[in-house]
């Protein structure tokens, strides 16, 4: 087993700034595969170097986020404290489905070209040794905003505040300069959506449409992931929310993605949303948003990446039974126009059932 990262530890690229464009991988590791991403996750940081360092201006990251079952089976390495499966949500409206994910990769980039270079080969390396459970190809929209028409992100802390609310402290010292994300794709009823009176969504919202400026609304989205702790200062999280969509099969969604330093605060902003607080019921953005995944992720700092710990004894990796569903993981389908699967339900072969990505044994 490797040392720790020393506290204050260089984070990943979780801190970038918003881009034009992104792609969202959402792994799950086959039994046998661990070898292969921990490879991955080591040469990571080259491939990236690879493919971004002709385009200084394309401004390529990625972020790489292990899920709570894949961890024994790639470290031998005390857990993050707060790593756990994505807890699903069943609210009396509307319900936050927890689905598979043992490795998330976040790419960025001002180009989509460049998220698809590195998208390929890391998918290259991978091949047959990991089954896709999602992928989605974010683009900025407009002036930042979401498919709703309203201005995504604005409210993000920069600077000093954004380290503070995403990177892991001195409370986790194995883990310093680690944080967590939790993904979740929404997929928009647009028509129903664009059938309100704007000052309707508004309120719904909580921020004017045309000039973005926040409104007095407690019952609104923006009320509801408004949050305080016991010192009555705001919690906090960075998110990096996409658009993404086609409009031939009628599919418009938001790919959520929000960093936090402890999932508590991202997980209190759900319960807020589906399950209500105070004089809201729920978050009527949920009548027009359908979550269709949900997962949570420890993002390791960058130096675990360049000296990886170990991996776990070979019982571990070799003696794992067949997967087992995530907890509170339903079956789902992506909806409108035939649009692929999101999620599957565990087959015998321990896969999610939807080939591997092993093109020669893929149907
Ligand atoms: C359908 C999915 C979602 C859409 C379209 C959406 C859209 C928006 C918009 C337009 C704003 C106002 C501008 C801004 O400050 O960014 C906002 C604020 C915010 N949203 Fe969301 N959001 C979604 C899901 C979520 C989820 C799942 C969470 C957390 C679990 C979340 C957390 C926040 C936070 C923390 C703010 C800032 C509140 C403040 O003003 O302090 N959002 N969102």
């Amino acid at each position: 087993m490797t040392s720790a990262s020393p506290p204050g530890a260089e984070p990943q690229a979780v801190l970038s700034p918003l881009t034009t464009a992104a792609i969202f991988l959402v792994l799950t590791v086959d039994p046998g595969g661990e070898e292969r991403v921990r490879d991955l996750l080591a040469n990571l940081p080259g491939l990236r170097r690879s493919v971004g360092f002709g385009s200084p201006d394309g401004s390529l990251s990625c972020v790489a986020g292990i899920g709570s079952e894949a961890w024994d089976r790639l470290f031998d390495f005390p857990r993050p404290a707060g790593l756990h499966p994505f807890r699903a949500l069943e609210g009396a409206r509307h319900r936050a489905p927890a689905t598979p994910g043992d490795l998330l990769l976040h790419l960025r980039a001002t180009r989509l070209d460049l998220c698809f270079a590195l998208a390929a080969l890391v998918m290259e390396r991978l091949a047959g040794a990991v089954t896709l459970a999602d992928e989605v190809q974010g683009f900025k929209f407009l002036d930042y905003r979401d498919l709703l028409g309203f201005v995504d992100g604005t409210e993000n802390p920069v600077g000093r505040e954004a380290r503070e609310a995403v990177l892991i402290g001195d409370e986790d010292p194995d883990h310093a300069g680690g944080s967590y994300v939790i993904v979740q794709k929404y997929l928009h009823d647009l028509d129903a959506w664009n059938a309100l009176p704007v000052e309707t969504q508004e309120r719904i919202i909580g921020r004017r449409k045309t000039s973005n400026v926040e409104m007095d609304e407690e019952a609104s989205h923006v009320g509801l992931t408004t949050i305080t702790g016991p010192d009555g200062e705001e919690r906090q999280i960075l998110r990096d929310n996409m658009p993404f969509g086609s409009p031939g099969r009628g599919e418009f969604g938001t790919y959520f993605i929000g960093y936090s330093r402890t999932p508590d605060v991202t997980e209190e902003m759900l319960a807020h949303m589906f399950l209500g607080n105070g004089a809201a019921a729920y978050d009527r953005i949920l009548d027009f948003s359908t979550a269709v995944t949900g997962t949570l992720f420890y993002v390791p700092p960058a130096g675990f990446l360049d000296d990886l710990p170990g991996p776990p004894a070979a019982g571990v990796l070799t003696g794992r039974p067949a997967r087992e569903p995530v907890p509170g993981a339903a079956p789902q389908t992506l909806g409108p126009a035939g649009a692929a699967p999101a999620t599957h339900p565990a087959v015998g072969d321990g896969s999610l059932g939807i080939g591997n990505l092993n093109r020669s044994t893929t149907p």
